[in-house]
């Protein structure tokens, strides 16, 4: 029985489809199995003896001789792979009928014949093809995927740049809609400063033509007749009084201006410390036209520190609940607009008296283009441009709704955005 054992051995050496060869110390070639007859064309017997790198000159590269260092000092099995180019040699040899060995590994380590003999090297070759074939399908997949990414992450930017359009488009509607109110609103104090103006037009005539008489008036009872023939009395108390409704008139028409120019700030797309309560009174003057007929208009402000956003958007989203409000009262109704801090947030609540939402619309009303209002009033737009300002603020809307009694629209902002690449913080209950 033991003495079948080295013969089993070396008739699996012969057979099995592994290329082995065994070095001695200098690398001089002791044997080889048959693979590496039929797949290098060499025979064993002529190289037998000969040093490696003669039989296999492609072999004599300095990272032969590194790995055969790197074996003979720790004692461990190096491997090369199919990867390594050029591999560290070549069995291209084809006979016909055989597929050559494309791609190969190679496995070199250090051993001892006997416990006295110096150290040798086994070399282990084998067939990588296939392997290497999948991995090479893997990597391809890899790539597939990697450039699918890539179009989605385009997708996105595209989405996220048509988002911004019909924020932009919504906001330029919603400016065209308040145009037409603010026309109104102006209309009335100009009106009446127009109209203040040739009343007083007249009274510097009359005016001028007292003093002008004052140079050929032959006495001065000439003079108090003519005084009191243009009713200099009544111009001089009316005069004050047209100058000051005057002045309020364009006081007026400054304030308005300005809520325009600050509620718009189209330039402004960065995030910025401000002043919410600020930005509502500004919302509030330019919607107050389509609010004062509708609703009596409450603010209850809390205490609120300021607020890094992009101001102008989130006078657009108060804007949109404000409208919608008015839009939601059918006779006339209260609107309340409140503000509270809690720790790291604060909130904007929007809270009408009017119509309410059915149930079964709540999860609808955010979507783009829905809308239960007759053509030309509502696009549908408002609210899903709303949620993404909030969304792009890191913070959230809610909505609270009874038909018939009214509805309340929350939403709360972070105090601080997070670093672009941290968590955003969960809202605080
Ligand atoms: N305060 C509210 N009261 C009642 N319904 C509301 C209110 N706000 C929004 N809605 C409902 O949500 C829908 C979508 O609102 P929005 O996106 O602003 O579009 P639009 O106002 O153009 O219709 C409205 O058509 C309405 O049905
Ligand atoms: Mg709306």
């Amino acid at each position: 029985m033991e003495n079948r054992q080295p013969h089993l051995a070396s008739a699996l050496v012969e057979h099995i489809s592994v290329g082995i060869i065994i070095l001695d110390t200098a690398l001089h070639i002791q044997y080889w199995n048959a693979f590496i007859d039929r797949h290098s064309g060499k025979s064993l017997a002529q190289a037998i003896g000969q040093p490696f790198t003669e039989t296999f000159p492609e072999a004599d590269t300095p990272r032969l001789r590194q790995i055969v260092e790197q074996a003979r000092n720790t004692g461990r099995h190096i491997y090369t792979q199919w990867r390594d180019n050029p591999t560290l040699i070549r069995l291209s040899f084809q006979r016909a009928g055989q597929s050559p060995l494309i791609l190969q590994s190679t496995l070199l380590f250090p051993f001892r014949p006997s416990p006295e003999a110096p150290l040798h090297f086994g070399l282990v070759l084998y067939n990588t093809t296939d392997l290497a074939k999948s991995s090479d399908k893997l990597e391809a997949a890899m790539q597939a995927l990697g450039v699918k990414q890539l179009e989605q992450e385009q997708l996105i930017k595209k989405l996220e740049k048509a988002n911004d359009q019909l924020l932009q488009s919504e906001k330029l509607a919603a400016i065209g809609q308040l145009a037409a109110g603010v026309a109104h609103e102006i209309n009335n104090p100009i009106g009446y400063v127009f109209s203040n103006l040739q009343t007083l037009a007249g009274y510097v005539r009359d005016l001028l033509r007292i003093v002008d008489a004052v140079e050929g008036a032959g006495s001065l009872d000439d003079l108090r007749q003519l005084k009191r023939s243009l009713e200099y009395d009544y111009i001089r108390s009316d005069i004050e009084a047209l100058i000051s409704e005057s002045e309020d008139g364009i006081d007026r028409v400054k304030k308005i201006i300005t809520s325009l120019k600050d509620f718009s700030h189209i330039e402004e797309d960065e995030f910025h410390p401000a002043d919410l309560h600020r930005g509502l009174n500004t919302t509030l003057n330019v919607v107050n036209n389509e609010l004062k007929y509708k609703a009596e208009v409450v603010k209850e402000y809390g205490e609120l520190p300021e607020v890094e956003c992009i101001a102008s958007q989130i006078n657009q989203v108060v804007m949109n609940l404000l409208v919608n409000a008015a839009h939601a009262i059918e006779q006339f109704g209260r609107i309340t607009l409140r503000t509270a801090h809690e720790g790291d947030w604060v909130w904007i609540e929007v809270e009408d008296t009017g119509k309410g939402i059915e149930a079964r619309l709540l999860n609808r009303i955010y979507e783009p283009f829905f809308t239960t209002k007759p053509v030309g009033k509502g696009t549908g737009l408002g609210l899903s441009l709303s949620y993404s300002i909030v969304q792009k603020h890191h913070g959230r809307i809610e909505v609270d709704s009874e038909p018939g009694r009214g509805t309340r629209f929350r939403v709360w902002l972070p105090l601080r955005q997070p670093a672009p690449t941290g968590e955003s913080p969960t809202p605080h209950e």
